[in-house]
């Protein structure tokens, strides 16, 4: 019989794979403490890429999840301690959500829950299990038609590097579902949880009020 190192209990030790429960561990745990091996190791490199505050790996049978991302089940390997930012952009590949200050102050990870904006850097993924999750990939139609907002961006040119323009398109979209009709000084009051560093602000705010017209004759 070989020996094989279980890697959830490694001390230098090792245990015994057996085909009972007696006398060494199942195969059904031992299969179980390879996918938690491989989400370590998983989670161990993404620290050079990412934060330093990486989330930290949990029992793998308890990591599998459904998220309703943009209209669509999604099923994903999620960690214990992993945000929605990380999930999305990491995990199912949706980038449009930006990483700023990953500390709930810039709003670049601004995504929709239930139509209602929220700092995805600052929720955690598994909270949002029976929840709408809304991207910025999931704004425009199937057919590529692009949401009011997008287009009243496009049309005024509203933003000079972008980075921050997922974030307050998904804040505007958000807030303009509960103000179709906002005054100029309203609509900045309404994404000022967002930041922009080219500080381009009047430009987005040109921006958003056209897509704010082009929501309201949609
Ligand atoms: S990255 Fe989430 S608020 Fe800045
Ligand atoms: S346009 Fe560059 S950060 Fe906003």
């Amino acid at each position: 019989m070989s020996e094989i190192e279980d890697p959830k209990t490694s001390n230098g030790a090792s245990n015994q794979v057996s085909d009972g429960t007696s006398g060494g561990i199942t195969r059904r745990k031992f299969i179980l403490g390879v996918i938690a091996g491989g989400a370590v190791v998983g989670a161990a490199s993404y620290r050079f890429l990412a934060p330093s505050h990486a989330p930290l790996p949990m029992e793998a049978s308890e990591r599998l999840i459904s998220l309703n991302v943009n209209g669509k089940t999604r099923r994903v390997d999620v960690m214990k301690q992993e945000t929605l930012a990380w999930t999305l952009r990491y995990k199912l590949g949706l980038t449009g959500t930006k990483f700023g200050c990953d500390r709930a102050e810039c709003g670049a990870c601004t995504v929709l829950l239930d139509g209602v904006p929220h700092y995805s850097c600052s929720v955690l993924t598994h909270t949002v299990r029976n929840r709408k999750v809304t991207t910025i990939e999931g704004l425009a139609a199937d057919d590529g038609t692009l949401h009011p907002v997008q287009k009243g961006i496009v049309d005024e040119q509203g933003f000079q590097c972008a980075f921050c323009m997922s974030g307050f398109t998904m804040a505007a979209v958000g807030y303009l579902q509960t103000n179709p009709n906002p005054t100029r000084a309203e609509l900045a009051h309404g994404v000022s949880g967002n930041l922009c560093r080219c500080q381009d602000y009047k430009k987005i705010l040109d921006a958003l009020m056209r897509g704010a017209e082009y929501m309201r004759r949609a």
